[in-house]
């Protein structure tokens, strides 16, 4: 298995979890910006690949010089894992000209590697990502079940609120498979930071509410659907989410809001991780 130098402890959880040894892909960043990364001087024919996309940019153009000089050193089937994948909720042209880049970083990546396995990607607009890496094997995971199992040991008898309309998915696998109640707002967004949310049609007083989402950015859905919960008297408000961008003053603005706990997967790095998907992973790679 390779991974990048600046994700090892995910590197060693996979690495563990399927009881393989892993290696570095080492970056060297000069000053003008461009990287020089070193692999392994000789590679075996069948090579896993970590990879997470947050903060793609950077990452998208590694994985370009990466998986080409990975095939030079001897590889010959590269499956990617991305636990996050970026660009998948631009799944739309939402205005003329407008670039749908989902479709576009799919086929890229589809150009590149042998096969994809992700997390929880924002399958939205589309039924799966086949429609948008046609002949490229992948498999999108999720880990709104592990979240599930999490908040209910946490917050026994919780109402799992999906912020949104496409949160059903998540809500209803996190519900299901431990017996929680699910229900999903409706949300409109008219710019990064400017969201409406309006509540499901149910009674919240007294409820202890835990907002489920694939992913938080700048948290504004979340901070919305948290402020109407609240107000429409529910008795707690957590957030769990599989991805945990969280930029700028994201955490901030939840705490005002009157959130309690945020809780996210490892599936990016951060400080509110406490749901391992390690295993997740592994199964999913040895099922490939
Ligand atoms: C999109 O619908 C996603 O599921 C998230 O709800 C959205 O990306 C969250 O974005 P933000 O945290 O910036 O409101």
């Amino acid at each position: 298995m390779l991974a990048f130098d600046d994700e090892q402890p995910a590197a060693a959880a996979l690495a563990a979890a399927l009881g393989v040894p892993w290696a570095q892909v080492q970056r060297h960043r000069f000053p003008d910006g461009e990287s020089k990364l070193r692999l392994p001087p000789a590679l075996p024919a069948e090579v896993l690949l970590l990879r997470g996309l947050h903060q793609p940019h950077d990452k998208l153009v590694e994985l370009l010089i990466t998986v080409p000089a990975a095939r030079a050193l001897g590889a010959q089937r590269i499956v990617l894992v991305a636990p996050y994948l970026a660009y998948m909720r631009q799944d739309m042209a939402f205005s003329p000209g407008e670039a749908v880049s989902q479709r576009h970083i799919a086929a890229l990546l589809a150009a590149q590697v042998d096969g994809l396995i992700t997390v929880d990607p924002h399958l939205h607009r589309i039924a799966s990502l086949d429609e948008v890496m046609p002949g490229c094997p992948n498999r999108a995971l999720t880990a709104a079940p592990l979240l599930g199992a999490w908040v209910a040991q946490q917050v026994p008898g919780a109402l799992l609120l999906g912020p949104d309309e496409e949160a059903l998915q998540w809500v209803a696998a996190a519900g299901q498979a431990h017996g929680l109640d699910h229900a999903v707002c409706h949300k409109q967004r008219f710019g990064d930071r400017d969201v409406r949310v309006a509540l499901p049609a149910l009674p919240l007083v007294g409820r202890a509410v835990v907002l489920l989402d694939d992913v938080a950015s700048t948290g504004r859905t979340l901070v919305e659907a948290a402020t109407a919960a609240l107000a429409a008297g529910a008795a707690s408000v957590d957030v769990a989410v599989t991805h945990a961008l969280f930029v700028g003053d994201a955490l901030a603005q939840l705490r005002a809001a009157g959130v309690r706990h945020v809780w996210s997967t490892d599936a990016v790095p951060h400080a509110t991780a406490v749901v391992p998907i390690a295993a997740l992973l592994a199964a999913a790679v040895q099922a490939f």
